[in-house]
């Protein structure tokens, strides 16, 4: 798909709202559609005048500007590109007004974003592919003095899409083929060409950093773990660094607190963390962000085997603390414990996000609309919360009451791997907090986002890269 900025299209999309009125092209058609009530300008609603005699217009209904946001101009052109699929419509123009309360910039980059939504799919084990058919062309008519903004604004949406296709394509992988050596070479084919350093530690290496609890979870598998770090010097000037961790469980059985077979067979979802992670970078390097970041991941499978960890087991971990194994389906705290440790005290990172697909709690509690979030510094939560209006994607932040860190102390180790029944996504992050040493930190639990059994709005059915923008934005406005 290719954005040109002036007029053309053999299609023209003519907006409606309360305050904008079509141009002459529209306007007959619109009048008699209103008289009909076929066509009243709501908000995503779309009218497709497309044939031999017709005017080769679509209307699309944009509601009441004044309730207009960025992500409602990414859904309702999401649509509209869709409907221009189904007719086949190669190229098509667009007249951008400037909107009320919105930036211009920002518009442009929104209206971008939603059509190049429409391009996703995951399609690769199908033997009849769906409709391919394709927008080639997208003219936008811009306000002549924003034309070089509205450049820069295309130039973000398409680098930010290709991030987010990218992190859909790892998590929608299956685990037969997406084994931890894999994702870890995944990183490099994607970053290194970027000018990230992808440094990847195999088990023996991994031994010897001394991470005995993510070891403990990837002792069932005979696939190895590895953990990769990738580094980008955005700015060298800076001594600044902040640590994106994701957790990278490959597949997710349980181990030998074994899910139910129905709870299982999306697990190879379970790595949508450090995809999350890896595509962020990829977004955040190929648009030259000056910032410092390192992502870190910690990839292994949870399986059961004559060596896997059991429930009951007492583990260490890379911090010196150990940790009572109550429950081995509680194991991606285990393997971030040590990912965050190696964050704070070797990476010595200033800030530390982690995503993790943690808590089937979260799912509970927010459903797939919004990320849980919980953290030790306030400030580091309103940049994350910021940045994720700015992404239209949702996060909620849970209270950390040290009252729930009891439910969390050991009897017979330092920690305990589960808290007891209630506030299952709360005692998860803060079991994490434990291994931060103080860094200011923001744990986003993505059980709930990162993976949709049906399609909404522009995300599709399957992962949906829920979160690469929320990282991006927030690197980019630190
Ligand atoms: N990967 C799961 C969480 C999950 C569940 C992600 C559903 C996406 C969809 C995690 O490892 C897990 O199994 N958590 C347990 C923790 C419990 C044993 C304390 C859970 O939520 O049941
Ligand atoms: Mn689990
Ligand atoms: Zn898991």
């Amino acid at each position: 798909m290719k954005f040109l900025l002036e007029k053309g299209g053999s299609v023209e999309i003519v907006l409606v709202s309360n305050n904008i009125h079509p141009t002459e092209k529209g306007r007959e058609l619109l009048d008699f559609l209103k008289e009909k009530e076929l066509f009243k300008g709501k908000f995503n609603e779309v009218y497709s005048d497309i044939s031999p005699k017709g005017e080769n217009i679509i209307l699309l209904g944009l509601g009441d500007e004044e309730e207009l946001t960025l992500d409602s101009l990414r859904k309702a052109f999401y649509k509209v590109a869709k409907e221009l699929k189904k007719y086949k419509i190669d190229s098509v123009g667009v007249t951008i007004p400037k909107f009320k309360d919105l930036c211009y910039k920002s518009t442009v980059t929104a209206i971008t974003e939603g059509f190049l939504q429409s391009e996703y799919s995951f399609d690769k084990y199908l033997s009849d592919k769906k409709d391919k058919s394709s927008l080639e062309e997208v003219y936008f008519d811009v306000l002549e003095e924003k034309k070089e903004k509205a450049l820069e604004a295309i130039k973000e949406a398409e680098i930010l899409s290709e991030a987010i296709f990218l992190t859909r394509d790892l998590v929608n992988e299956r685990p037969m083929y997406m084994y931890p050596e894999v994702l870890a070479n995944a990183a490099k084919e994607n970053l290194e060409e970027l000018g990230i350093k992808v440094d990847i530690y195999d088990k023996k290496a991994i031994e010897e950093l001394g991470m005995k609890a993510f070891l403990a979870v990837a002792e069932g598998s005979s696939k190895e773990p590895r953990f990769f770090v990738m580094t980008y010097n955005g700015d060298p000037d800076s001594k600044e660094k902040i640590a994106l961790v994701g957790k990278g469980l490959t597949y997710d059985s349980g181990g030998y607190a074994i899910k139910p077979g129905d709870s299982m067979d999306t697990m190879f979802t379970d790595m949508a963390g450090s995809a999350t992670v890896i595509g962020a970078l990829r977004a955040i390097a190929k648009a030259k962000i000056k910032k410092n970041v390192v992502g870190i991941v910690a990839a292994c499978e949870n399986l059961i085997s004559g060596s896997a960890y059991k429930n009951g087991d007492i583990v260490g971990s890379m911090s010196g603390k150990t940790i009572e194994v109550l429950n081995t389906d509680a194991e991606g705290r285990l393997t971030l414990a040590d990912a965050l440790w190696y964050a704070a005290k070797e990476v010595k990172a200033d800030k530390i996000i982690d995503l993790a697909t943690l808590t089937g709690a979260c799912i509970v509690a927010l459903g797939n609309l919004t990320a849980g979030a919980i953290t030790n510094d306030e400030d580091l939560m309103n940049e994350v919360k910021k940045a994720s209006e700015l992404a239209g994607e949702y996060v909620w932040q849970l209270p950390s009451y040290p009252e729930y860190k009891e439910l969390i102390k050991g009897d017979f180790g330092d920690l305990k791997n589960t808290g007891g029944r209630g506030a299952g996504t709360i005692t998860a992050g803060l079991f994490l907090e434990e291994f931060v040493d103080k860094t200011p930190w923001v744990h986003l639990d993505i059980a709930g986002t990162a993976y949709g059994d049906k399609a909404k709005g522009y995300l599709p059915k399957g992962a949906t890269g829920t979160h690469v923008k929320t990282l991006y934005y927030l690197v980019k406005n630190m």
